[in-house]
């Protein structure tokens, strides 16, 4: 796979560029499309920073073929897209709104005809208020409403979309906007929160069946949200193993194992079991087989118990009853303010992964960061930070595939600048720099790396070294205490093992 000085990826490995529809598309109520959830929720005060909305986005319902050149530059192969549900059926019911479906008609026609390969997400967050009026997650007719909304959706395109995923991160529909709120449908409710986690899976095992049925030389796939939950100290490994239980194996077990996770059992705030709303015949469509598992992964969370006195200390921040998460010293930190820590999305793939998806194909649907991007006055944006990013998680996947972990390709997030949902326009994770007034796009100097990392089809053994400012710790140089124990143990993982800088630490870690 690889020779003295490249880290080459497997011949046909799949490189390419992922977006969803409400953080780009903008046209909220062109050509028929009812409102969604995120069009209510982010015209309400106080729910995205500084009030923005996905009202104008990036305006891709009209410039699309400006991000279809981009990706060309980038030398994608693919493109992961998601489909608006309220385009298609404006209240998520009933008959398709033709004029909906032609717009995405448009857009993978003009994808093929740029010889890249369509990747569809069905479901990432945009649910149409109609059906939110009626419980939305929460109810468990949902099931039932989006097999037909997977169905239309097939028939329509099937012939032209070489991969589906049916949902984007069910973890994060469930728990941020149904058990937090921070998200749409901004409810705060463990109970709705644990339904939605079912029904989330109901769904996509309806959505498969209604997939496999009218579109039947598709890859049908789901994109989980996997967490990576690194214990401090001893103590805190058996709260780690909860919090990867409420985050992994709750969408992994029922999903490939035919159960919910046993360390759940007595919990009926986070284990649908428990909760006693798994009925006959359930575990068998949230089962229904796979051609692909697709893995979003961002940062690892290191987790720690909180100091005797009760008192967090620098980095920490209080994550329920006597548990903190904790911000190591050494690890850079994004401006969502996540770690970097490529090591971990190999530990991600070996460990979590591999064990439970074994010889089925992966794909990476979303991986990248955030930073304070500006253009400089030669009209460019020299973002070292997220190409110091890339290359550390790019190294890291090259090492999973040599650990045995079938991965074929690799989505960054994002192709360009977009709404970042309740962050608004604040955060910015494009290889493509859009100026938001303007709409003009700039390809970032993270879009000309990578560029040259679709083109050699690797990165170049030079490329695994960081810029200072970014070099990434190892355990001698960290702020030691019992985070470096701990990164001690985990060193067969680490990619990188140089000096880094002392990490920020004290703010609330986000939901990487
Ligand atoms: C993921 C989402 C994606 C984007 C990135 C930063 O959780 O799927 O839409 O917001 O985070």
């Amino acid at each position: 796979m690889s020779t003295d000085d490249q880290l080459r990826f497997p011949e046909g490995f799949l490189w390419g560029a992922a977006t969803a529809a409400y953080q780009i598309e903008g046209a909220p109520d062109a050509d028929g499309k009812g409102p969604s959830i995120w069009d209510t929720f982010s015209h309400t005060p106080g729910k995205t920073y500084h009030g923005d909305t996905g009202d104008v986005a990036c305006d891709s319902y009209h410039r699309f073929p400006e991000d279809i050149a981009l990706l060309k530059r980038l030398g994608a192969g693919a493109y992961r897209l998601s489909l608006s549900w309220p385009r298609i059926q404006p209240t998520g019911r009933g008959l398709a709104n033709v004029k909906g479906l032609d717009y995405y008609s448009r857009v993978i026609d003009a994808l093929l005809d740029a010889g890249i390969e369509p990747a569809v997400t069905l479901y990432h967050w945009d649910l149409p208020q109609a059906l939110q009026d009626e419980g939305g997650w929460a109810n468990r007719d949902i099931a039932g409403w989006f097999g037909e909304f997977a169905a239309i959706a097939g028939e329509a395109l099937g012939d032209r979309v070489g991969k589906w995923i049916t949902l984007n991160e069910p973890w994060v529909v469930a728990h941020v906007g149904y058990r937090d709120g921070r998200h749409a449908p901004g409810i705060r409710d463990a109970a709705q929160a644990v339904a939605a986690n079912h029904h989330l899976l109901l769904a996509h095992g309806q959505a498969v069946g209604a997939l496999r049925a009218a579109s039947a030389r598709s890859d049908i796939g789901i994109t989980l949200n996997l967490t990576v939950e690194r214990p401090v100290t001893s103590e805190a490994a058996a709260h780690a193993a909860v919090l990867e239980a409420r985050q992994n194996g709750v969408y992994l077990d029922p999903i490939f194992r035919a159960r919910y996770p046993e360390l759940l059992d007595g919990d009926p705030s986070y284990s649908p079991a428990a909760a006693g709303l798994v009925r006959d015949g359930d575990l068998a469509l949230t089962g229904a087989p796979l051609d692909f598992l697709g893995v979003n992964f961002y940062a690892p969370h290191y987790v720690s118990l909180l100091s005797p006195d009760g008192q967090p200390r620098r980095g920490e921040t209080v994550t329920g009853p006597g548990t903190v998460s904790v911000q190591p010293d050494g690890l850079p930190i994004t401006a969502m303010n996540w770690l970097v820590e490529p090591s971990s999305i190999r530990e991600l793939l070996t460990r979590v992964v591999h064990p439970v998806t074994g010889e089925l194909p992966v794909y990476i649907t979303e991986n990248g960061s955030s930073w304070h991007d500006y253009v400089t006055d030669d009209g460019q944006v020299h973002d070292h930070e997220r190409i110091s990013y890339l290359r550390g998680h790019l190294a890291a996947v090259h090492g999973a595939i040599a650990d045995g972990v079938p991965v074929r390709g690799y989505f960054a997030w994002s192709l360009l600048d977009n709404f970042e949902w309740a962050e608004g326009y604040a955060k910015r994770f494009g290889l493509a720099f859009v100026d938001f007034g303007t709409q003009q796009r700039i390809l970032k100097q993270s879009g000309e790396f990578y560029a040259s990392v679709t083109a050699a089809n690797g990165l170049s053994a030079g490329d695994a070294d960081h810029p200072p400012s970014l070099r990434l710790g190892c355990s001698a140089h960290r702020g030691g205490g019992q985070a470096g124990q701990h990164v001690r143990r985990l060193q067969a993982h680490q990619v990188v093992l140089a000096p880094g800088p002392v990490g920020l630490g004290g703010q609330a870690v986000g939901e990487a």
